[in-house]
């Protein structure tokens, strides 16, 4: 059978068997604010079910390469697919949640009204029970009659999540989504981050605020002034791990135990590995049932932290450089 049916038939199959789209695609970004250079060249993906961190200090361009993204502010130049199409394209406006950095609501609104608003506004049919699970979901279960006016800032930020999620998108972009929160609201944002990982959504996370938060990303891109200075897995950018151990007895058997999981350091019963930056999950505790196995009395067991901050200056100071992958 041949004919502009079975043409057609063929081509959707060809396009069915494409891995699916990326999240976010976008090349050569540009934009200039008068005589401002904002942003300069930028190019990164977000795979689906992925949580990526855009981070980088105060106008490093964060901002910018979003609202480009979402199609908020005209690019110089550059391209942009999300979810596989143009950013302006209905399909994936209604698939994406958006969470700005600067926002207000109506104060004489409950929060029940500003998701119903914002539901409307999205074209989207949501249900009243799915309205009530997305304020449970950022902690507002309990507020949902109450008017925004009397929200405090950490709460207005809740509700902003609410809103980015309430029509169960496909991809989350959500610009400082904890810079108005306390520690314990930042734990809750990193938890809610990997509920929605485990749900296959993805999400685009921006922020000048190294944390909890951030350790909750697959990959990050630093930028700086405009140009992308480093990216790649937070393994890859932070290096070597160790592990410090405290320990008792131990022997020659338990000494080449401890060699072979990594360089091994020594100071009294303080003893260190340098573990390799990708790492199993079971290392850690193979190597202490082994220990303990060939009589080693373990006192404590510390994963060594480099932390991402620390990276983050080194790399800020040293410039946009051969740390581009
Ligand atoms: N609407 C605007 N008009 C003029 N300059 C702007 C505008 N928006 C951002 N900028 C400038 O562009 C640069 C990047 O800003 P922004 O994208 O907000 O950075 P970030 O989100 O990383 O803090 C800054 O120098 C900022 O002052
Ligand atoms: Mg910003």
């Amino acid at each position: 059978m041949t004919g502009p049916e079975a043409r057609r038939r063929a081509a959707a199959r060809m396009l069915a068997d494409l891995p699916p789209s990326a999240a976010v695609w976008c090349s050569g970004l540009h934009k200039r604010y008068k005589r401002r250079t904002a942003v300069e060249g930028v190019s990164f993906t977000v795979e689906r079910g992925e949580v990526m961190g855009l981070l980088g200090p105060n106008g490093a361009g964060k901002t910018s390469v979003i609202k480009m993204l979402l199609g908020l502010v005209r690019a110089d130049a550059g391209e942009v697919l999300l979810l596989g199409r143009p950013a302006r394209d209905p399909y994936a406006r209604a698939r994406v949640g958006y969470l700005p950095e600067l926002f207000r609501y109506q104060p004489w609104l409950t929060a029940d009204e500003v998701l119903t608003l914002h539901v409307r506004l999205a074209g989207a049919a949501v249900p009243a029970a799915d309205r009530r699970e997305s304020l449970a979901l950022v902690g507002l279960a309990d507020r949902a009659g109450d008017r925004v006016g009397g929200f405090s800032k950490g709460m207005q930020q809740r509700l902003g999540l609410a809103v980015a999620l309430v029509a169960r998108p496909e991809l989350v972009v959500l610009d400082e989504p904890t810079s108005a929160l306390d520690p314990l609201g930042r734990a809750d944002v990193r938890d809610l981050l990997l509920s929605l990982k485990a749900r296959g959504v993805a999400v685009l996370l921006n922020s000048h605020l190294i944390g909890e938060v951030e350790r909750v990303c697959d990959r990050v891109v630093i930028l700086d002034k405009g140009r992308v200075a480093a990216s790649g897995t937070l393994p890859e950018l932070l290096g070597q791990r160790e592990l410090r151990l405290r320990l008792g007895g131990v022997g020659p058997a338990a000494r080449a135990r401890l060699t072979a999981a990594g360089e091994l350091t020594r100071d009294g019963d303080a003893y260190t590995v340098a573990l390799p930056a990708e790492l199993d999950d079971a290392v850690v505790p193979d190597l202490v049932a082994d220990l303990v196995g060939l009589g080693v009395r373990v006192h404590a067991v510390e994963p060594g932290r480099i932390s991402l901050e620390e990276r983050l200056l080194d790399i800020l100071r040293t410039g946009p450089s051969q740390e581009h992958r």
